[in-house]
């Protein structure tokens, strides 16, 4: 997987990617990041990349053609189609199926803007997917990309070492995870769960199964409506309600 970011912060990108486990990967050559300066390509003596708005209004816009001129020199280095994601509170949601989506793609291109917005003919031009990581605003869509980058990088092949497995995760099945619990046995008078401790592995998983159900029934019961359940799911919840 290949990320190419064009932004105005570059460093903001890549000080969030080289950390942790997105900066292990690209060690490993597991995937790569390539940051573009948006300003690097201003057509204006002053290295300005907005303007004011046309109507008037509140704010600055960024111009069309640094964004046109930053995207076709990602564009002249990659082979065949790359989708455009352009960062913004009007866009699709965001959520764990478009990371599975995006994390088949070779190449995924960024797009993060400041101020006001960017030019809509540009946008109309470049952008394959427009896409918002929640329903609030931020000051720019770095903190978008890299959000998404994450969630895209630890589904790709050995990013996540095995114990760090993605595959059972919460939102894999549409199921919250089960609580955790490490040493020591009793902490400030607040035992570990007992079933934890007995060995028994199929008990233990049964209880963990449980533990899912209960919590994204309380926390988050819009998801377990799309969760596929088993018969003993459904007659454990139902023994909750004490339907049987
Ligand atoms: N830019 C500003 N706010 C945003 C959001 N919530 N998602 C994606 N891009 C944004």
């Amino acid at each position: 997987m290949n990320f190419h970011v064009l932004t105005l912060f570059p460093d903001m990108i890549r000080d969030g990617f080289q950390t942790s486990i997105t900066g292990r990967a690209a060690e490993k050559g597991l995937l790569s990041l390539q940051t573009v300066n948006i300003r690097d390509f201003s057509v204006n003596k002053h290295n300005r990349v907005d303007d004011y708005p046309y109507g008037g209004g509140a704010g600055m816009v960024m111009q069309a053609e640094p964004v046109c001129r930053a995207y076709e020199s990602v564009r002249s280095r990659i082979h065949g189609s790359a989708r455009v994601l352009y960062m913004s509170p009007q866009g699709k949601v965001f959520d764990q199926r478009m990371a599975e989506e995006l994390a088949r793609e070779e190449d995924l291109i960024f797009l993060c803007g400041h101020y006001e917005g960017i030019d809509e003919r540009v946008l109309e031009e470049i952008v394959t997917d427009e896409v918002s990581i929640g329903d609030y605003v931020l000051t720019g869509g770095e903190l978008p990309a890299l959000v998404i980058m994450d969630a895209v990088s630890r589904l790709l092949e050995g990013v996540l070492h095995n114990e760090e497995s993605a595959q059972f995760d919460s939102f894999h099945d549409n199921l919250l995870e089960y609580p955790q619990y490490s040493r020591p046995e009793e902490w400030r008078g607040k035992k570990v769960p007992p079933i934890l401790l007995s060995g028994h592995h199929a008990n233990v998983e049964k209880w963990r199964r449980e533990q899912s159900l209960l919590r994204t029934r309380e926390r988050r019961p819009d998801l377990l409506e799309r969760a596929v359940l088993t018969k003993e799911d459904k007659k454990f919840l139902a023994k909750q309600d004490g339907l049987c």
